[in-house]
């Protein structure tokens, strides 16, 4: 690790898309409602915000502002664009906790969405959010470019579907009765799915929004799929050697549910040393930008997703 290029902003840039963030999802699941919608019912909007509003870390907002912030771009665009990728993300959280899923009744320090609601509310509240992201991305608020439009939600339709974040959950489940352990390809495939594909987003969505030459943006988007593998090898160590408290979550369930993790398959220490060697792989995607000093504070990002304690 290179002390030199050690930046100290990336904690005050962290807490200011967060703050951003925060204010602009308030807003948008505010109880009045947008041109051509009928009513927004109360206690699902009440649920969409629970699950919204108030908790996270807010990496990946935080992520789509400091790519888009590369290529110049700063504003409402990335702004909008991090709350819809947010939106995504909180939502496969509520679905993520279901009984029918992780069985989870605790998350970013409260009760998970179907204990502080119900089932049908919960499932309700993450379909809401689902779609109201596309809306989101689809407003011409987002960009002017009808072109830089289409291309987020393409991105994010692909990142967060079939192929990706969707197809990774069904993967993960599918797991734990496989009656075998997953091979270790197997389980990257299946990380870079469930997680890496919405991180990968995030810097990727910079990019289109910043209309980033084609090979800075491959560049860019090989730090977001070492980055997101590395933030579930950490999220599983969390799992495994974590504690309840400092997580706001639920530590010790992945062994528990028989889940297949790199800490089951590997062990902790085998673990560590591929989380800290995807860090290094992370970063020296950033130097092949060429982009120079201004990805300081993404290098930073990448260590703290694989050195943060919640
Ligand atoms: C947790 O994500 C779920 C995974 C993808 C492993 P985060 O750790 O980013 O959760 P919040 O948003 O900070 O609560
Ligand atoms: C969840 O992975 C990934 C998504 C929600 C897509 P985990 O099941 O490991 O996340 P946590 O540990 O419950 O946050
Ligand atoms: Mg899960
Ligand atoms: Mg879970
Ligand atoms: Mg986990």
């Amino acid at each position: 690790m290179n002390v030199a290029d050690r930046v100290d902003d990336f904690i005050p840039r962290l807490e200011s898309a967060a703050g951003a963030t925060e204010t602009a999802l308030d807003a948008l699941l505010a109880p009045a409602g947008l041109e051509g919608e009928i009513s927004r019912p109360a206690r699902l909007l009440e649920a969409m915000r629970y699950a919204t509003l108030g908790g996270g870390k807010r990496l990946r907002p935080f992520l789509v502002i400091e790519a888009a912030r590369l290529f110049g771009v700063t504003g409402d665009g990335p702004l909008r664009t991090a709350c819809a990728l947010e939106m995504i993300h909180c939502y496969s959280l509520v679905h993520d906790d279901l009984p029918a899923m992780d069985d989870d009744d605790l998350r970013r320090g409260r009760p998970t969405a179907h204990k502080a609601f119900d089932e049908a509310t919960a499932i309700l509240a993450g379909d809401g959010l689902l779609t109201y992201a596309f809306d989101v991305l689809a407003d011409p608020a987002t960009h002017a470019d009808p072109a830089v439009r289409a291309a987020l939600v393409l991105a994010l339709a692909r990142a967060a579907g079939l192929g990706g974040m969707v197809g990774g959950q069904a993967l993960d489940l599918a797991a734990e009765t496989a009656g075998r352990p997953l091979t270790q390809d197997e389980i990257l495939t299946l990380q870079a799915m469930k997680t890496g594909a919405l991180l990968r987003f995030a810097v990727d969505a910079g990019a289109i929004l910043g209309k980033a030459d084609a090979a800075k943006a491959r560049a860019l988007s090989r730090y977001g799929s070492a980055l997101g593998a590395a933030f579930q090898v950490a999220d599983d160590i969390l799992d495994a050697a974590g504690d309840t408290a400092a997580l706001g979550k639920r530590a010790g369930k992945d062994a528990e549910r028989g889940k297949a993790t790199l800490v089951g398959l590997l062990g902790l220490d085998a673990a560590r040393a591929r989380r800290d060697s995807l860090v290094e792989e992370a970063i020296a995607a950033l130097d092949e930008t060429g982009l120079g000093a201004a990805t300081g504070t993404l290098k930073e990002a990448a260590r703290f997703v694989a050195w943060r304690n919640n």
